[in-house]
């Protein structure tokens, strides 16, 4: 089997994650805990490849890949212990570099008020252009390209995305933009009409805060429950047990510090909510009056001077009233504390599989299964089990009702697909 060629847009936390796991993986051969899916239609771990990278952070382009990966202000844990090129267990190919791309609206204003150590810097180097971006894809030979902007990029996404559908290539979009049904919509026509797979958007963590909302709303629902209330309050923040050597508090990673204002963090908010809704919504049941909050609540920032590696602590507190049989109340509170950037490989490491063999399958447009599976707002929101059917139809190789329906020699039209349509962008029908 071919190796599946894949290039990352940002080299944040989540792509140093998801490049070191894969590298884990290949020296840790008998090891598949946090791989959901080992196989994909035949592909594991070892068949990703990391071929290219781009960037906006000084510290980060025109690097080699594996440095900019390591750069402030990086601050996920480590995976392994170096991390190699080109080498046996590598997880990226020799010469793999980190391109310097537009910024456009990818960078909040008030990162520089933010010392460096936690913060983005960008500086003059020359941007590639739109052309110079599918020319690299091409020369590359990048099968799949993942979306790790920062919230709020909603410029640069389209930029990339465009790049990906000239140069003819997958795309996993794993923030929240494309986040309307009307945008999904035209999207996917774009994509079937190149011939291609998109995944997307927002993913969602291998077990986070969204996948243990999702659950506990639709146990809640299937068990004749009227869930009242439901809230997600999300902090950066907090110790993590097993690394007691990291003695200085924790800091927000800047995934938390771009999203500390308001201006940035619409998309994410909605987006979250998006997976408690979504839930009522594949089951009929209205939330007209229910509070459903979901939200990246709060980022607490380190005094400068601390350890920043290992310091992408996240911690999720769910607290949900419901109402029973004969009106009978019942409270539930939680408390989740995650790695947050290893947590988003665990599905990356999926979704980059799901694209490839769907495409070999013939199958165009948005994955919904693997959509739905990996992603905050998928094109159409399913209850967990729905979702995991059509995963595992995909790794088996096998085509469901959905996909048949998205097979390349049917010419799928995007609004005849199934969507969760909305009636505003808050909400779902
Ligand atoms: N578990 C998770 O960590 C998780 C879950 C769901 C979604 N996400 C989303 O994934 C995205 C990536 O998260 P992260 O933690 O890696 O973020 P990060 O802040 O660590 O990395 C973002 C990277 O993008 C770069 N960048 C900024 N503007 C750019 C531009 N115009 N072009 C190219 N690069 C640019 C930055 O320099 C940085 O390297 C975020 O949008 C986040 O919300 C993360």
């Amino acid at each position: 089997m071919k190796k599946i060629k894949v290039a990352l847009i940002g080299m944040g936390n989540c792509a140093k994650s998801l490049v070191e796991g894969v590298q884990y993986y290949n020296e840790n051969p008998g090891d598949d805990v946090g791989l959901m899916y080992p196989s994909i239609g035949g592909y594991t771990a070892h068949d990703i490849e990391f071929v290219c990278g781009f960037d906006v952070d000084v510290r980060k382009v025109n690097k080699p890949f594996a440095e900019a990966l390591r750069a402030l202000p990086n601050c996920a844990m480590h995976h392994v212990e170096a991390i190699t090129t080109g080498e046996k267990h590598s997880s990226i190919v020799k010469d793999a570099f980190v391109y310097a791309g537009p910024t456009l609206d990818g960078v909040a204003s008030y990162m520089n008020d933010f010392p460096e150590e936690v913060s983005f810097r960008t500086g003059s180097a020359s941007a590639l252009t739109s052309q110079e971006v599918v020319a690299v894809l091409k020369k590359h030979h990048v099968d799949v390209l993942v979306n790790y902007l920062p919230v709020g990029s909603e410029e640069a996404t389209r930029f990339y995305l465009d790049a990906a559908i000239v140069a003819g290539v997958h795309f996993i979009n794993c923030i929240p933009t494309l986040i309307s049904t009307h945008d999904a919509m035209r999207v996917e026509q774009r994509f079937i009409d190149a011939g291609l797979t998109i995944v997307g958007s927002d993913m969602r963590s291998a077990w986070g805060a969204s996948r243990l909302s999702e659950v506990l709303q639709g146990a809640m629902l299937d068990s004749g429950l009227q869930v009242t209330q439901h809230i997600q309050m999300n902090m950066a923040a907090g110790s993590t047990q097993g690394q007691e050597n990291i003695r200085t508090g924790r800091t927000a990673n800047t995934d938390f510090l771009n999203m500390a204002k308001p201006e940035r963090l619409q998309s994410k908010h909605v987006s979250k909510e998006n997976v408690l809704k979504g839930q009522n919504t594949v089951r009929d049941a209205s939330t007209a009056g229910m509070t459903l909050y979901a939200g990246p609540s709060l980022t607490v920032q380190q005094k400068p001077g601390g350890r920043y590696v290992g310091s992408d602590n996240k911690i999720a507190n769910l607290d949900i009233v419901a109402y029973g049989f004969a009106g009978a109340r019942y409270e539930f509170s939680a408390r989740l504390s995650v790695q947050d950037s290893p947590n988003s490989g665990g599905v990356v490491v999926s979704a980059i599989r799901f694209c490839k063999v769907a495409s070999e399958l013939g199958i165009v447009g948005y994955l919904r299964g693997a959509s739905a599976w990996t992603q905050k707002t998928p094109p159409v929101q399913m209850t967990t089990s729905d979702a995991k059917f059509e995963c595992d139809a995909l790794a088996r190789r096998e085509l469901t009702n959905m996909t048949r329906g998205q097979l390349k020699e049917n010419r799928p039209i995007a609004e005849a697909l199934p969507y969760s349509i909305q009636g505003n962008v808050l909400d779902y029908v």
